[in-house]
């Protein structure tokens, strides 16, 4: 049988209009705009308004992606959100994309390894292709930080910002596409970075309200150091894997937490700087989101043909961290025209009967047992 590779076919992200310089910052706590410049290379980050949310931003980017891929909803067969700020503790945000973007065939789920949680996706979704479980998987990165940072803490709070992107992955006998993946954690590390409190080890309550650990909690210099010694060894793992050289990549694109990481990682393997990716200055650290939304930044800038290799690679809680190898494929081509508004209506109708059909189940139901 002909082996099959995951292509990466659509592109998208979304991000909040409004933006929180470092200089609002400088009224909210005390720091200044050379010092968060200078020590993580962050100028402005991009703030959900009222009624954004993880799931919103990534329905957003996952309709993007799909129109440069140009597939229609019902064919995607897997959904991925990635976030560690879902919706809800439960139903997972990705039932709710799949919802919103029509995708009535696909199975979805979440998925939680911090800003690593990307690249894991994208690898979940390349395997499921080349097991020839699926044909087509939508994977996301979504995050709405500003949720749970806490705005007096000046350690965390000028780091982070919202947004979300999605990458569109499709089947194909073409070699090519997701070459290769390492994914690595250290739950010995799970304290340097985390939200404690909220979940079953520490339900929210007054007394953890009162002392801030519904918010995230950093120890930056252990995390900084962690950072700069994972990124080149996963990156130089993932490039041997695939059974290719430093010098066959074309473009990295590093998770975006800070400046100094990049730089740290680029100068140990050697690469200069029009190599690497970074939009860490224009839209802070948004977490899992941030890999999608630097390639998509990439494309925008052509810096990234069909046929280029590049690896993706981040860090983050847990700890976990990881890289995954790609050759660039574009779009597959179609001659068609796919009415995503149609589907985003269509879906809400589809939702609205569902509803009334689980009512009127429900009534049947009732009566039944009534006799
Ligand atoms: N403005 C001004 N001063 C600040 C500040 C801010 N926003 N945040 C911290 N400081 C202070 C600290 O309180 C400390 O003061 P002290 O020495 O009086 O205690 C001082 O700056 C230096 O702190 P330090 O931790 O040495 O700074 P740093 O150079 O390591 O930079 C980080 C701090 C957080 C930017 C850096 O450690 C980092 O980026 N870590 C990784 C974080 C990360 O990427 N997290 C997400 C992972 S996905």
């Amino acid at each position: 049988m002909a082996e099959t590779y995951a292509h990466i076919t659509g592109w998208g992200m979304a991000v909040p209009e409004r933006i929180l310089t470092n200089a609002e910052l400088t009224q909210m706590v005390d720091t200044s705009d050379e010092w968060i410049r200078s020590r993580t290379g962050i100028g402005t980050r991009h703030i959900a308004e009222n009624g954004q949310t993880t799931a919103s931003l990534a329905t957003e980017a996952a309709i993007n992606a799909l129109r440069v891929a140009n597939l229609s909803p019902p064919d995607v067969d897997m959904i991925i959100v990635s976030t560690s700020t879902p919706e809800h503790i439960f139903p997972a945000t990705a039932c709710l994309v799949q919802e919103r973007i029509g995708a009535v065939n696909a199975g979805a789920f979440d998925l939680l390894a911090a800003c690593t949680g990307f690249i894991y996706a994208v690898n979940m979704g390349a395997q499921a292709i080349r097991s020839g479980s699926i044909q087509n998987a939508v994977v996301i990165g979504a995050e709405t930080l500003s949720r749970i940072v806490n705005w007096e803490d000046r350690n965390t709070c000028v780091l982070f910002g919202d947004g979300a992107g999605a990458f569109v992955l499709q089947a194909s006998d073409q070699p090519g596409g997701v070459l290769s993946a390492v994914l690595r954690s250290d739950g010995s590390g799970s304290g340097l970075l985390s939200v404690p409190a909220g979940g079953s080890a520490h339900p929210i309550d007054e007394q953890a309200i009162a002392d801030k650990q519904h918010y995230i909690q950093m120890n930056g210099r252990e995390v900084f150091r962690f950072a700069t010694r994972v990124m080149a060894s996963a990156t130089r793992e993932a490039v041997e894997k695939a059974n290719l050289l430093i010098d066959d990549i074309q473009l990295i694109i590093p998770h975006q937490a800070n400046q100094r990481i990049i730089d740290s990682a680029a100068k140990q393997l050697k690469l200069p700087p029009e190599r690497i990716v970074t939009t860490v200055e224009d839209y802070g650290n948004t977490s899992t989101a941030s890999i999608p939304i630097a390639t998509c930044e990439a494309i925008a800038d052509g810096r990234l043909q069909p046929g280029d290799n590049i690896v993706l690679v981040g860090f983050g809680a847990g700890l976990t961290w990881g890289a995954a190898v790609a050759e660039w494929s574009g779009p597959f081509p179609y001659e068609r025209k796919v009415r995503f508004s149609l589907y985003r209506l269509l879906s809400r109708i589809w939702s609205f009967l569902q509803r009334i059909r689980r009512r009127f189940e429900g009534i049947i139901w009732d009566t039944e047992d009534d006799k």
